[in-house]
C-alpha cells in the first residue's frame, strides 16, 4: 500500500492528485494535526515526527511512503532514506525538475514554510539542474494556519498573500513554485496576485506524477493487496471542524478521518 503523510490536511492535495492519476490505488494517509505546523519547528523535531509517521504507516501496511510535506522533505528526506529500506518519494524532487523545465527566462520564485525556505533545498537543486537560473524565495509562515482554519476566501488571507508575493513581483519571476502542499488550496488567489503570466508549479501534482512514474517502473508494488487493503483510509492525530470541512472539499466527498494516538 502507498503511505502518504503531512503535518495536516495539506498533504491531502497530494493524496487527491494521486487518486486522480491512479484511481485504482488505495492509500493510507496520516495527517499529524496534533503537531502541525511543521514549518515553524526545528529540524530535529520535524525529523522525529517524520520517523513516528513512517513507523505508523508501515504498521498499517505501507510499502512505499510519499512525504507529502515540503517542510518534512526539505528537512528530513535524506536522513529518512538512510534510516528506512522502503522507497520514499518526496515532494521536492519532481517539483524541481518541472520548474527548471517550465521557466522560460530562468527567473524562478519559491514560496514555502520557514523550514522549507531555511533549508535552501530548492535553490541547491535548481541551480544543479539549471545553473544560470535566478531564484527568489519567500517564507510564508502564516499561510498554513490560514488554510487549516479554512480562511481561504477571507480578506485577511488575500491581504497577507499580497504582502508575501510583493517581493517576488519585484524580481520579475516567470515561474512560481508552490513549495508547500497546503498552497494549491490558495492557487487561484496566488495566481490572481502574482499575475497570470507567471506559471505556477504545484508540488502536490508533481509528487503524484513522480509516484506514478515510480509505480509504472515497479508494477509489483500495489498488487497482491488483501481485501481489507483495497480501501483508502485517512488517519489524523487530532481533528477539528475546519479540517474535516477541508478534507471533504479537497476530495469532493465526505472523508472519514480516523483519530489515532501516534
Ligand atoms: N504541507 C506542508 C508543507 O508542504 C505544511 C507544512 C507545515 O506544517 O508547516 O510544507
Amino acid at each position: 500500500m502507498i503511505g502518504v503523510f503531512d503535518s495536516g490536511v495539506g498533504g491531502m492535495t497530494v493524496a487527491k492528485a494521486i487518486e486522480d492519476l491512479c484511481p485504482q490505488l488505495p492509500l493510507i494517509y496520516f495527517g499529524d494535526l496534533a503537531r502541525s505546523p511543521y514549518g515553524s519547528k526545528s529540524s530535529e523535531v520535524i525529523t522525529t515526527c517524520c520517523c513516528r509517521n513512517i513507523d505508523f504507516l508501515i504498521q498499517q501496511g505501507a510499502t512505499v511512503v510519499v512525504i507529502a510535506c515540503n517542510s518534512a522533505a526539505a528537512t528530513a528526506a535524506e536522513t529518512l532514506r538512510r534510516q528506512y529500506t522502503l522507497p520514499i518519494i518526496d515532494v521536492v524532487t519532481a517539483t524541481v525538475e518541472k520548474a527548471a523545465m517550465a521557466s522560460t527566462a530562468g527567473r524562478i520564485g519559491i514560496i514555502g514554510t520557514r523550514a522549507t525556505i531555511r533549508s535552501k533545498i530548492y535553490e541547491a537543486r535548481l541551480t544543479t539542474v539549471r545553473p544560470a537560473c535566478r531564484i527568489a524565495s519567500q517564507a510564508c509562515p502564516l499561510l498554513v494556519p490560514l488554510v487549516e482554519e479554512d480562511w481561504l476566501g477571507k480578506q485577511e488571507t488575500k491581504m497577507i498573500l499580497r504582502r508575501y508575493l510583493y517581493p517576488l513581483h519585484q524580481h520579475q519571476i516567470d515561474t512560481l513554485i508552490l513549495g508547500c502542499t497546503h498552497y494549491p488550496l490558495l492557487g487561484d488567489l496566488i495566481q490572481a496576485r502574482i499575475g497570470k503570466k507567471v506559471r505556477l508549479v504545484d508540488s502536490s501534482a508533481e509528487a503524484a506524477r513522480h509516484l506514478k512514474e515510480f509505480l509504472d517502473k515497479n508494477p509489483e508494488i500495489g498488487s497482491n493487496m488483501t481485501e481489507h487493503e483495497r480501501q483508502s483510509r485517512f488517519f489524523v492525530s487530532d481533528s477539528t471542524g475546519p479540517v474535516q470541512r477541508l478534507a471533504d472539499r479537497i476530495f469532493g466527498r465526505p472523508i472519514y478521518l480516523e483519530k489515532v494516538d501516534v
